[in-house]
């Protein structure tokens, strides 16, 4: 399948529960949603294309952001659906409590950050284009997006098209979604499954803002 066959119609971004997002995440879950082997994925991409120093957005935040603890970011901005969970989330230095479901665009300066994150999350937006579209414009030109995603998700609230698909479906949604958006280059789809047995799965879409 190429991102050119995937038509970003209405209906693949329809969910099992359309009730409101707020009462989904109205209560806080201090867990993983990855195992540690593909935590560690996540972490070693975030060390290859966020570099020290820089200004990082962690789009769909938790009390866990899974960047690497030896490296000292300007600052960490997290957006998330959960208050405690954010407030208990040690990397960051500021954060914003917002349903993207409800308001997709982003409370925040044009070219405001270096790098972005979205981590095991994509699969819950149901205006994705429009998120990612917001995503370039709060990005610097080069800085990178970084969505990563296992096998696993809340299936209730998962949308459609997310369900219909592998996971080399889920990179070329992904995919689509990037280049719908408009304002990125450098798509990069990758595999970076731990190699241990029995663990989780881990892939990535990265892309550069134009
Ligand atoms: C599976 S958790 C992943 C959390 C974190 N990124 C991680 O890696 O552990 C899904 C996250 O997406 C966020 N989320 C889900 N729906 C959202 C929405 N409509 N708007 C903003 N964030 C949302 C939730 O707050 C939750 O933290």
């Amino acid at each position: 399948m190429t991102s050119k066959r995937i038509e970003l119609t209405p209906e693949l971004f329809r969910r099992a529960d359309e009730t409101d997002d707020a009462r989904f995440y109205q209560s806080p879950r201090f867990v993983t949603h990855i195992d540690d082997a593909a935590i560690a994925a996540v972490t070693t991409l975030y060390r290859e294309y966020f570099p020290a120093g820089l200004a990082v957005l962690d789009l769909m935040s938790s009390w866990i952001s899974h960047l690497p603890e030896d490296v000292v970011y300007r600052e960490v901005v997290g957006l998330g659906m959960n208050r405690e969970e954010l407030a208990a989330n040690p990397r960051l230095t500021k954060f914003v409590v917002q349903d993207l479901n409800r308001e997709p665009l982003l409370p925040f300066a044009d070219a405001a950050f270096d790098s972005a994150a979205i981590c095991v999350s994509i699969d819950y937006l149901t205006q994705p284009v429009e998120v990612l579209r917001e995503t370039a414009r709060v990005l610097k030109p080069q800085s990178p997006v970084v969505i990563t995603f296992s096998n696993r998700c809340f299936p209730t609230k998962a949308v459609a098209a997310w369900h219909s698909l592998d996971d080399a479906g889920h990179l070329k949604l992904v995919e689509a979604y990037l280049n719908a958006a408009g304002g990125w280059r450098d798509i990069e789809l990758l595999d970076r499954s731990p190699k241990k047995l029995f663990s989780d799965p881990l892939f990535a879409a990265i892309a550069r803002r134009a």
